[in-house]
């Protein structure tokens, strides 16, 4: 058998070339700044102060180089430390960090079982990891252990549903290639795959797309060897269990069933969620964060100093909103227009992540109070979806 070590020394996820660093900035969540903000500190955070940051399965570096590099051109003092098992991996994350300058980042090659042995950390992303571990609930208790009492962890776990047919395949792979070199497996069981029968779930699944993307991607989704999903229900008892609680996924409005049913409902939150996952069908992956459990949650706030960031260019969406035309918003792969009154055009065109609320309200000549009530449906419409968030985290 290929160890998950073997594995992405052999293929490093995802495929990236750090010359490319040059022409982009691959963004995503979990640990974009604004959205972690929102999420576990209520917008609030002082981000005066250094964020002492630990990348967990760090890989070839997306979530490292988006966060090293978002913080470094805000300003924002920060200390990141990239921890992975995979050496060829961390060449790549180190070469993609180079490349950009930046130079607040230290390598460490280990298991994150050793989280708890570096230090406490206000930050831990951990994204795409820990359902690969042999024992899923040590990693989530080692980063708890690594976690400062007011920290948080941003991650991202498989779900059931969006990935129908990965499963079988990644068992029949294994049964037939089991002694291959990790190359000869892939060979093979790309070979096989343009075999199987067009009925297959995999060949009718279209919210994967990572096995035609590169052969990391193929080999990450079809040939792995240590894999497992969470339904919502099952991640909620994990996080409990293993000394976290949820503070918020990036797209709430995914767990809402009224969203899918038309009607008000009264199951519990976590039954709730679980229905609006079986109802939707189609989650491949839990986005979020969680806090220490027993942490207090930040008390919600309706105050005009908050930051508005948009997901999305303002100006662009404005435009849209102005001209009475549907937002097109894309929910797990499929658009899902939203309307708002023209009216609040104005309101979203001032967004830029600097200005507080108070300041968009002066600019527009409206009065607070007049105004609180005018926000309501940007908020209404943007935040279920990840696009309206908090934070305090550009403004100087
Ligand atoms: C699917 S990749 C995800 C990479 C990155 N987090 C991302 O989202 O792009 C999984 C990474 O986790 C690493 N990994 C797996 N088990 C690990 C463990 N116990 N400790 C540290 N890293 C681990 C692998 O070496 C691999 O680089």
């Amino acid at each position: 058998m290929v160890t998950v070590t073997e594995h992405y020394d052999a293929y490093p996820y995802p495929a990236r070339d750090p010359a490319d660093e040059d022409k982009r900035l691959i963004l995503g969540s979990p640990s974009r700044p604004e959205e972690m903000d929102h999420i576990l500190w209520g917008g609030r955070r002082d981000w005066t102060q250094t964020l002492r940051i630990l990348v967990a399965g760090g890989g070839s570096g997306d979530g490292l180089v988006q966060l090293a590099q978002r913080l470094t051109s805000a300003g924002r003092p920060y200390e990141m430390t990239y921890l992975d098992l995979s050496t060829s991996a961390r060449a790549v994350a180190e070469a993609r960090i180079a490349r950009r300058g930046l130079n607040h980042v230290q390598f460490v090659t280990d298991s994150l079982l050793r989280a708890p042995d570096l230090g406490l950390f206000d930050y831990i992303d951990c994204c795409g990891v820990l359902h690969h571990l042999p024992d899923p609930d040590a990693g989530f208790a080692a980063l708890a252990q690594a976690c400062a009492p007011d920290g948080g962890l941003g991650f991202m776990v498989y779900a059931p549903h969006g990935r129908s047919g990965v499963y079988p395949l990644q068992a029949a792979f294994g049964a037939l290639f089991a002694d291959e070199p990790p190359q000869a497996r892939l060979a093979a069981a790309r070979a096989l795959y343009d075999r199987l029968p067009a009925g297959h779930p995999i060949k009718r699944n279209p919210h994967l797309v990572d096995h035609h993307a590169s052969d990391a991607g193929f080999y990450d989704l079809l040939l792995h060897s240590q894999d497992r999903a969470y339904g919502v229900g099952d991640l909620l008892e994990t996080l409990d269990r293993t000394g976290w609680q949820l503070a918020g996924f990036c797209q709430p409005g995914l767990y809402e069933p009224e969203r899918i049913t038309g009607q008000p409902h009264d199951l519990a939150p976590a039954e709730a969620m679980a229905v609006a996952e079986q109802l939707r069908g189609t989650l491949k992956v839990h986005v979020g964060y969680a806090r220490p459990k027993g942490a207090e949650a930040p008390a919600p706030r309706q105050s005009l100093d908050r930051i508005p960031h948009l997901g999305a260019p303002a100006a662009k969406v404005a435009q849209v909103v102005a001209a009475g035309r549907a937002v097109p918003i894309k929910v797990e792969g499929e658009s899902s227009p939203v309307t708002l009154p023209p009216q609040t055009a104005p309101a979203i065109a001032g967004i830029d992540g600097r200005r507080t609320l108070a300041e968009i309200a002066a600019r527009l000549g409206k009065d607070p109070l007049a105004f609180g009530a005018w926000w309501r449906p940007i908020e209404d419409t943007f935040m279920p979806w990840g696009l309206l968030r908090y934070s305090g985290v550009l403004r100087r």
